[in-house]
């Protein structure tokens, strides 16, 4: 078993999909060991997507991820990382497959739903930046 790190981002929460998305993580056999939901800060984006401050759309992903609140949370699984990147779906919801979170739920390539952890290092990194310790509940809880 190991942990993979999730945001459902603004739009998503905005357009009431909080439900329907977490019952799809449900029943792809992912436990949810830390939730919460909260706005980053301008700062807090920048921070969090740092390894993207070069990209053309920085600024975009920044002001999309502060336009509202967002829910992170923490996912256990079996092969977690790569099982929730399949869940998801393309980071463009014109390339997901059918059936994954962003083909049914995502707006556009910008806009696009929801986030999840790209190795087992960054899912360490980006669970840490959201949750302290207390914060997650696992082993005797589930
Ligand atoms: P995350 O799970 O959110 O990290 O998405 P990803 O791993 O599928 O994509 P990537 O890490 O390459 O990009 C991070 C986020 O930046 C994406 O999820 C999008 O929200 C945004 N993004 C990526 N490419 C573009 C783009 O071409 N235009 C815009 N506006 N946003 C983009
Ligand atoms: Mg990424």
């Amino acid at each position: 078993t190991n942990r993979t790190f999730t945001m459902l981002k603004p739009d998503a929460v905005e357009k009431g999909y909080i439900g329907p998305i977490l019952e799809k993580i449900n029943a792809a056999g992912f436990k949810i060991v830390a939730m919460k939901m909260t706005r980053l800060t301008t700062a807090g984006a920048e921070e969090f997507y740092k390894i993207h401050k070069d990209q053309p759309f920085f600024g975009d992903l920044v002001k999309y991820m502060t336009c509202g609140p967002i829910v992170a949370a923490i996912l256990e699984k079996e092969n977690a990382v790569e099982d929730f990147r399949v869940l998801i779906g393309a980071t463009n919801p014109a390339d997901a497959a059918e059936g994954t979170i962003r083909k049914l739920y995502a707006e556009s390539i910008g806009n696009n739903a929801i986030h999840g952890s790209d190795s087992d290092e960054n899912a360490a990194i980006e669970s840490a930046f959201h949750f302290s310790g207390r914060e997650v509940f696992s082993g005797k809880f589930f």
